[in-house]
C-alpha cells in the first residue's frame, strides 16, 4: 500500500495523531501519511489492531518513527494524554487526524438515551475535545492543520440516522468554526465526507441488512462504494501545502452521491 499514495509537498517529517487508526479510514490514512515519511502517533481502543499496527509498519515504513495510544476520544483526559504523549515523543505536533467514530443506524423511535448520547459523545464531542487539546499544543508550535472525518450525512440527511446525522453535521459545522476562531494561529480546519466507503463499519451494516450494496452502487453516480484509500489521498492533499488557502472546507467524496437529487 505504501507505493499507492501520490506524494504531496509538506508532509515529511510531521508529526501526526490520528484517532480511529486501527482499522479502516484511519489505518489508511496512517499509511498514506507513512508513506509522505512522517512520524505517527495512533490512537485506538482496539489495543491489538494497535500493536498489529506498529509491527507492520516498524518493517514497512524503516524512516519513520511510530508510536501508539490507547484509549477512547470519549475521555477528555484521555485525549490530552494521548497529544501529551505525542509531544513527549516527538517535541511537536503538527496534524491532527480526527478520524474515529461510530455509526447509528436505527428509526429514531427505537434510539434509547445511551445510543444517542453516545453517538454524540464519540462522533461530536470527542472530535471537539481533540480539536481543543491538538490546538493548545499547535499553537505553542506555531501552528497546525486539523480535518476531521465527517460524512456525506453531515451534508445531507436520511431517515433512520438521526443522531449519526446530527453529530456529523455538527462535525462539520464544528471544523468551520475552528477553523475562523484559529486562522490566526496558522492553524488550517477541514472537514472531510465520504461517501460509502469499504470499511468494516459499512460491513456491519450490510451484513445486518441496514443497507444493501447493489442499491447503494445504483443510487451512486460512479456506481461503486469508494476505498479508504480514496479518503486517505484526501486527508493527504487537504494536510499539504497544496491546500494552504484551504480552511473552513467541508470536501465531499462521495461518488456523486449527494450531487444526485434523484
Ligand atoms: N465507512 C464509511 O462509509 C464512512 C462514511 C462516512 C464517514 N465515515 C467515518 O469515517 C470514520 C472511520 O470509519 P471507518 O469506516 O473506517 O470505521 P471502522 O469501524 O473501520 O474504524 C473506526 C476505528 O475507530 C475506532 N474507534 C471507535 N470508537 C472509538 C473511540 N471512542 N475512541 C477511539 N477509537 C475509536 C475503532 O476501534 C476503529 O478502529 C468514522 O468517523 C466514520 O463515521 C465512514
Amino acid at each position: 500500500m505504501s507505493n499507492a499514495f501520490t506524494q504531496f509537498p509538506g508532509l515529511s517529517g510531521k508529526i501526526v495523531l490520528n484517532t480511529g487508526a486501527a482499522s479502516g479510514i484511519g489505518l489508511a490514512m496512517a499509511h498514506a501519511f507513512a508513506s509522505q515519511g512522517a512520524n505517527l502517533m495512533l490512537l485506538d481502543l482496539d489495543a491489538q489492531g494497535l500493536a498489529s499496527v506498529k509491527s507492520e509498519f516498524e518493517i514497512a515504513y524503516p524512516g519513520i518513527i511510530v508510536d501508539t495510544f490507547v484509549g477512547s476520544i470519549r475521555d477528555p483526559i484521555a485525549i490530552d494524554d494521548a497529544v501529551q504523549s505525542a509531544v513527549a515523543r516527538f517535541g511537536r505536533l503538527d496534524v491532527l487526524l480526527n478520524n474515529a467514530g461510530i455509526s447509528m443506524n436505527k428509526p429514531s423511535l427505537e434510539v434509547t438515551p445511551d445510543e444517542w448520547r453516545r453517538t454524540i459523545d464519540i462522533d461530536l464531542s470527542g472530535t471537539f475535545f481533540c480539536c481543543q487539546s491538538a490546538a493548545r499544543q499547535m499553537i505553542k508550535n506555531g501552528g497546525g492543520v486539523i480535518l476531521a472525518t465527517a460524512s456525506m450525512w453531515g451534508v445531507a440527511s436520511s431517515a433512520r440516522r438521526a443522531a449519526y446525522c446530527a453529530a456529523k453535521a455538527g462535525v462539520v459545522s464544528l471544523c468551520k468554526s475552528l477553523a475562523v476562531e484559529w486562522a490566526q494561529h496558522n492553524i488550517r480546519v477541514n472537514a472531510i465526507c465520504p461517501g460509502y466507503i469499504q470499511t468494516s463499519l459499512v460491513a456491519e451494516l450490510l451484513n445486518r441488512g441496514a443497507l444493501d450494496e447493489e442499491s447503494l452502487r445504483q443510487r451512486t453516480p460512479l456506481g461503486r462504494l469508494g476505498t479508504p484509500e480514496e479518503i486517505a489521498q484526501t486527508a493527504l492533499y487537504l494536510s499539504s501545502d497544496l491546500a494552504r488557502f484551504v480552511t473552513g472546507h467541508a470536501m465531499v467524496v462521495d461518488g456523486g452521491w449527494t450531487a444526485n437529487g434523484y
